[in-house]
């Protein structure tokens, strides 16, 4: 699917922007945290360069590169394509390629890996054993990403401790690889609602993965993200054959 660089205005498709009618609702501290959030970004170039945002394209990571593109902040962006991501991301990344002053940085799995892991297991491999879908990611994911965090001080991420359990002591400056792997992980977001997210997009018309229209509020690869239902976990639709506990691709996993 091709998108004509006419095409400006991403809204301009009568596309309903359910998401914005349904979350757009600040908290009552959002102008605290986003002065916190920017004063992050603006020390995350001061002290901690090189640094780099790992963006999925999702809602938290378009408003942090909109804030990154509208400061000038010196944290160039990047996304890991997998090679499965949803037509729809791919269509918000083209857009975002032709509209934004600053392109976000594409990598790539090795597509020789995938197409042997393919060839061997099937391309539904990730729904047979937590193993395959895990080899799944290491290649599609977690090597990729060593490859964009290579020789990085820092990287920044749009977790938050809203997000599930697990990520529910999420910090603003998360340490706790430093030593390993000499990287401090910043989540300016960590501490935000999503209805400050959607606040954000809203009041700023920052253009957005239409997905999230269709009730995908966390979006990853394709055979792994469906939409959730009402009542249901944000993450519910991410690996949700799989158990909770286990709903992490290993990008966010602590060693
Ligand atoms: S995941 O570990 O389950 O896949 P999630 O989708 O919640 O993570 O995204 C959390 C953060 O990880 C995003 O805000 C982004 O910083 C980073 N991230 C996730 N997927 C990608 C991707 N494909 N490319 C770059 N960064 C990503
Ligand atoms: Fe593979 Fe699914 Fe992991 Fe994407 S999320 S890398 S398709 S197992």
């Amino acid at each position: 699917m091709s998108f004509s660089s006419a095409r400006i205005d991403p809204f301009a498709n009568n596309r309903q922007r359910q998401a914005i009618a349904l979350n757009a609702n600040p908290s009552a501290t959002y102008s605290g945290k986003l002065a916190e959030t920017l004063a992050l970004l603006q020390q995350a170039v001061s002290e901690f360069s090189p640094v780099t945002q790992a963006s999925s394209l999702g809602a938290e990571d378009v408003v942090i590169s909109h804030m990154i593109h509208h400061q000038a902040l010196n944290i160039p962006v990047f996304i890991l394509e997998t090679g499965a991501l949803h037509r729809e991301t791919l269509a918000l990344l083209e857009r975002t390629q032709a509209h934004s002053q600053v392109a976000v940085k594409v990598y790539r799995p090795d597509p020789e890996k995938v197409i042997a892991f393919v060839k061997t297991h099937g391309q539904n491999a990730m729904y047979e054993s937590l193993v395959l879908r895990k080899a799944c990611c290491q290649i599609r994911k977690l090597e990729p990403l060593a490859v964009a965090l290579s020789g990085q001080r820092a990287w920044v991420t749009g977790l938050r401790q809203e997000q599930s359990n697990n990520r529910a002591n999420v910090a603003l400056i998360d340490r706790t690889d430093e030593a390993i792997k000499g990287q401090i992980k910043l989540n300016p977001l960590a501490n935000w609602t999503w209805g400050d997210v959607w606040h954000y997009i809203s009041v700023n018309e920052v253009d957005y993965n239409s997905l999230h229209d269709d009730f995908f509020p966390s979006i990853g690869c394709a055979p792994c993200t469906r939409a959730i239902s009402l009542g249901e976990e944000f993450r519910a639709g991410r690996w949700w054959w799989e158990d909770e506990t286990a709903k992490e691709c290993g990008l966010h996993v602590q060693k």
